[in-house]
């Protein structure tokens, strides 16, 4: 295979790792059997650019078990899993670009990489290999047939671009099937991000005070699993509707200039940019720990925390010490990107099998409707994201009940009351 990865040698540790992922995502597993019996994306060159982890290798092998051609490089800098990127590469006949801790010129370099093997469909998670094939390769936007799209940042770059009038052809919003935002968005961002920072400090945080700015789905999750550890949770946000649900959640809920004050643990999970500034860091804690799970390094400004270090080292793995004149230390994780994926594993199998049991279908679907589809932002099937919740719920082996004839009359009727 034509590939960019540390050290083919970690293939045989990257299997391991990939089959227990391949065992919790049972959906996934339902799909790619049916996908080696039917085919249906024979001969499709699909190119992506996700997150190279256990999870995304095997939905990259269901892609590959459906006949199609598939490219892959990192969605992010420092998520790559070597040895999964290893055992891709040397197993499955896939070609990967990506290597942990890229700089940004090779980050790019590999979308290139993938470009080159001139995909008809695109997969992406924050819509960068979108971004260049708008503004550098427009030459192969005509042979795209479509794509699909992650997350919550990618969705909103793309929507922007529609907005412009300037996307070139349909894209699934994978991220907005419900059986995808309210349960990978909360649960595995809560579960992974609270891991990563369990990981990378080994805190305490019964007891300890965790700030959460921004409460959407994935605020929720962290929120929710940080107070599960018995920590005191405050939450900053900018809508008043959130905001309203997370006070009535039994959150503190206040602006992060108070916030800032009393916090030990801060996470960013806003999506936007410069949420943690400069004027908070002035006065934060001695040893509070600042730890992003937003798409982008850009929500706590790394400038501001560089300019207000009078010293910086790295004192533990992911861990970069920040002494401020006044003698304060400041701790930022994995420089600022998303701290589950860097410093941990991202989110659990079992979460990512219904995300990637969307991605399969809504890349199936895609294909099927190829010509018919006018540029536009998607969104996932009914069906599919009905199907998806169905087949988890008979893959975890829970029952649910049905409907009487006399019930299903009752919904249709109007003349009953009072
Ligand atoms: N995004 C968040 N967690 C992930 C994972 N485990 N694999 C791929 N993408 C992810």
């Amino acid at each position: 295979m034509d590939c960019d990865v540390r050290d083919l040698g970690l293939a045989g540790q990257g299997r391991d790792r990939i089959e227990w992922a391949g065992a919790e995502m049972r959906v996934l597993a339902q799909i790619r059997e049916r996908f080696e019996k039917e085919r249906p994306l024979e001969g499709v060159r699909i190119g992506a650019c996700l997150h190279v982890t256990t999870e995304t290798a095997n939905l990259m092998e269901t892609l590959k078990a459906g006949g199609a051609e598939v490219a892959l490089c990192a969605s992010n800098p420092l998520s790559t899993q070597d040895d999964v990127a290893a055992a891709l590469c040397d197993q499955s006949g896939i070609d990967v670009y990506a290597i942990k801790g890229e700089d940004t010129e090779t980050f790019y370099q590999h979308i290139a990489a993938v470009l080159d093997h001139r995909p008809q469909i695109t997969m992406d998670d924050g819509a960068d290999m979108v971004k260049v094939l708008h503004s550098e390769r427009t030459d192969q936007l005509e042979e795209i047939l479509g794509g699909t799209e992650e997350t919550t940042t990618g969705v909103i770059r793309l929507r922007a671009l529609a907005e412009e009038g300037k996307l070139r052809y349909p894209i699934v919003s994978v991220n907005d099937a419900n059986t995808k935002r309210l349960f990978d968005n909360r649960f595995g961002t809560g579960q992974s991000t609270i891991d990563a920072i369990m990981r990378s400090t080994n805190l305490l945080l019964a007891g300890r005070t965790v700030v959460v700015c921004g409460y959407g789905m994935c605020g929720r999750g962290v929120a929710s699993r940080a107070r599960g550890m018995g920590a005191h949770v405050v939450v900053t946000e900018v809508d008043p509707l959130p905001a309203l649900e997370a006070a009535m959640e039994g959150f503190r809920v206040m602006p992060l200039r108070d916030a800032a004050r009393v916090g030990d643990v801060f996470v960013t999970v806003s999506g936007d940019t410069s949420v943690i500034r400069r004027e908070h860091m002035e006065v934060m804690k001695d040893g509070a720990v600042l730890a992003n799970s937003g798409h982008f390094d850009v929500e706590i400004d790394k400038a501001a925390l560089d300019d207000l270090a009078v010293e910086k080292r790295r004192i533990r793995e992911f861990v970069d010490e920040y002494r401020t004149a006044d003698g304060r230390r400041l701790h930022l994780l994995a420089e600022g990107r998303l701290v589950n994926l860097a410093a941990a594993e991202g989110h659990p199998a079992a979460v990512m099998d219904m995300s990637f049991a969307n991605q399969s279908l809504s890349v199936e679907w895609v294909v099927k409707q190829a010509g018919s589809l006018r540029p536009a932002v998607y969104p996932v099937p009914a069906e599919i994201d009905a199907e998806v919740a169905r087949l988890k719920l008979r893959a975890m082996g829970v029952e649910i009940d049905q409907l009487t004839p006399e019930q299903e009359e009752y919904l249709r009727s109007w003349e009953s009351g009072t």
